[in-house]
């Protein structure tokens, strides 16, 4: 049954790469320069097969070979183009949705409408809740946040004085994420709820299955692939379980409260602040689409924060050197402030450590996806055609000597020197967009959960340099893993931790 099954999958993906290879190879791009892909016949297979296994390598290559240009690669089974330099970073900043697409441009690599639920692809009212309410009450909800990351940190990571104790680091740090994320999304109780917890983390990793599964099935079968195969159902009843009842009641209390219910008992959360945005739209309130927003926002937020937190600290198990004047820092401003996010907006020291760890780990290879709904035409004259996937080279735009001196090196203290500067103060904040910080994306479509991305690691590091000692276990590196364009931190690492007296 399972060989049965897999030569069907080898069929349906020789099937899927011949189709696309023979529409690509009529495509206008020939003018863009392609990178890894060899010529003949079955050149673009080849150089799809490439890209897979060093689609890091390939994309510093096309980088070097194309300064303030563009170049092609085989991505699966279509060619991506990717653009650098200010220019051309601009002009697809600077592009109208109507000729550049965010939302078809992460269609196309995740299938979001299949993976996350139809509407959230065609109906994404939570992006400017994220980027308004969400934003605006993280300095209210803050006490919430420390009191769940000393909670998660006492339940995860019961260190003592006088011994050390081993912890899995990924296992570890994802619930914690997890659990202050959903502080601010739907709070106690069931923000800790470990069975809640696991269905949260566990959702991100099945989307991408998902994905991937899906590239693999003709364009007409993905709707009953997804409906068969995928996770969405499962992962949407499972956490109804949880929070539909909730859900319910707040649906409930809005429709006869509004925002003003009776003794100021509104919570406020995501949930609130979604069904804000859903006011005179009956189909946004509804128990079942509330709980796909909210696996959709778990989805973005807490594997993306969890892999920038880790990457970080593993720097910091393995350079105790930096964490005298960090530890310095805070212990300082927490004196003066307490733990307020004024505090985490003058931990400068920290922010450009974070930055810096970022910047030289951004999570892949490539970003910023956007794909052509017209034929767009860059102010260097390169021409793509409609329906060209498009791209930026972050992680080789985030080394380059262009960009930045000594661009290969970590330096923790980079971006806190030049805030020195003056007038340079808020550009070179880890939350800032700048054409050459490409981590949380760039323009209209950039995250907008990164301010609260951004005090959530901020606000964990800032807890752990003051509650532990730690280092990596046996001393060993913890190294990123590279898969495809995705580089993720070490999965395996072990981190032994010590509590501070
Ligand atoms: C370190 C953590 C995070 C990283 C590195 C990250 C990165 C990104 C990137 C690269 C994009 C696409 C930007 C573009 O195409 O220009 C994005 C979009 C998005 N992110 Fe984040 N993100 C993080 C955390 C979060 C959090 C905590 C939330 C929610 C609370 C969130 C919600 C979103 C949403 C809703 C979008 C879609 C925006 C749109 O379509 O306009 N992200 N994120």
């Amino acid at each position: 049954m399972s060989s049965l099954v897999g030569a069907a999958v080898v069929a349906l993906v020789v099937f899927q790469v011949f189709r696309k290879s023979l529409k690509s190879g009529a495509s206008s791009l020939d003018a863009i320069p392609s990178v890894g892909v060899p010529g003949g016949l079955f050149g673009f297979y080849v150089g799809a097969w490439n890209y897979i296994k060093n689609g890091r390598d390939l994309t510093e290559e096309g980088y070097l070979k194309n300064p303030g240009g563009a170049f092609k690669v085989a991505f699966m089974h279509r060619w991506l183009v990717i653009v650098n330099g200010q220019a051309m970073i601009e002009d697809l900043r600077k592009a109208p949705d109507d000729f550049l697409s965010s939302a078809e441009g992460n269609n196309a690599m995740l299938h979001l409408e299949h993976v996350l639920g139809y509407e959230q692809l065609h109906d994404p009212y939570h992006v400017p809740v994220v980027r308004t309410s969400l934003t605006r009450n993280i300095g209210i909800c803050f006490p919430s946040l420390r009191t769940e990351v000393v909670a998660a940190f006492e339940d995860l990571v019961p260190a003592k004085t006088d011994e050390w104790i081993t912890v899995h680091a990924m296992q570890t740090i994802l619930p914690v994420v997890s659990r202050v994320s959903n502080q601010l999304f739907i709070g106690l109780p069931k923000c800790r709820d470990p069975d809640y917890i696991k269905i949260t983390t566990q959702f991100a990793l099945d989307v991408a299955k998902d994905a991937l599964l899906l590239h693999l099935i003709p364009s007409s079968l993905r709707s009953l692939a997804a409906r068969l195969f995928g996770h969405l159902e499962t992962s949407t009843r499972n956490i109804m379980k949880h929070v539909g009842p909730m859900i319910q009641h707040r649906i409930e209390m809005d429709d006869k409260y509004g925002p003003d219910w009776p003794n100021g008992d509104r919570p406020n959360d995501l949930i609130s602040w979604l069904l804000d945005e859903a006011r005179g739209h009956p189909e946004r309130r509804t128990v079942r689409n509330l709980t796909h927003t909210l696996l959709h926002l778990n989805f973005a937020a807490i594997h993306t924060t969890t892999q920038g937190f880790l990457h970080a600290f593993y720097t910091l198990a393995s350079h105790p050197e930096y964490v005298q004047p960090l530890r310095e820092e805070i212990e300082s401003v927490t004196k003066s402030e307490g733990w307020t996010k004024a505090a985490m907006g003058k931990m400068v020291k920290l922010d450009s450590f974070m930055k810096e760890s970022s910047r030289l780990a951004p999570g892949a290879a490539v970003g910023v996806m956007r794909k052509a709904l017209k034929d767009f035409t860059f102010s260097d004259g390169t021409t793509v055609p409609a329906g060209t996937l498009i791209a930026l080279p972050i992680l080789a735009e985030h080394h380059s000597q262009a960009n930045y001196t000594n661009g290969g090196a970590f330096d923790p203290f980079r971006f806190s020197r030049m805030r020195e500067e003056a007038g340079e103060g808020i550009k070179h904040q880890m939350a800032s967009l700048t054409h050459d910080f490409l981590t949380f994306g760039l323009g209209r479509h950039a995250c907008p959960g990164r301010f609260f991305a951004v005090n959530e690691q901020k606000l964990i590091m800032a807890h752990v340099l003051v509650t532990y000692d730690f280092k990596l276990k046996d001393g060993v590196s913890a190294e990123d893993e590279w898969v495809w364009i995705v580089g993720s931190a070490n999965k395996t690492a072990e981190i032994m931790f010590k509590k501070r007296s």
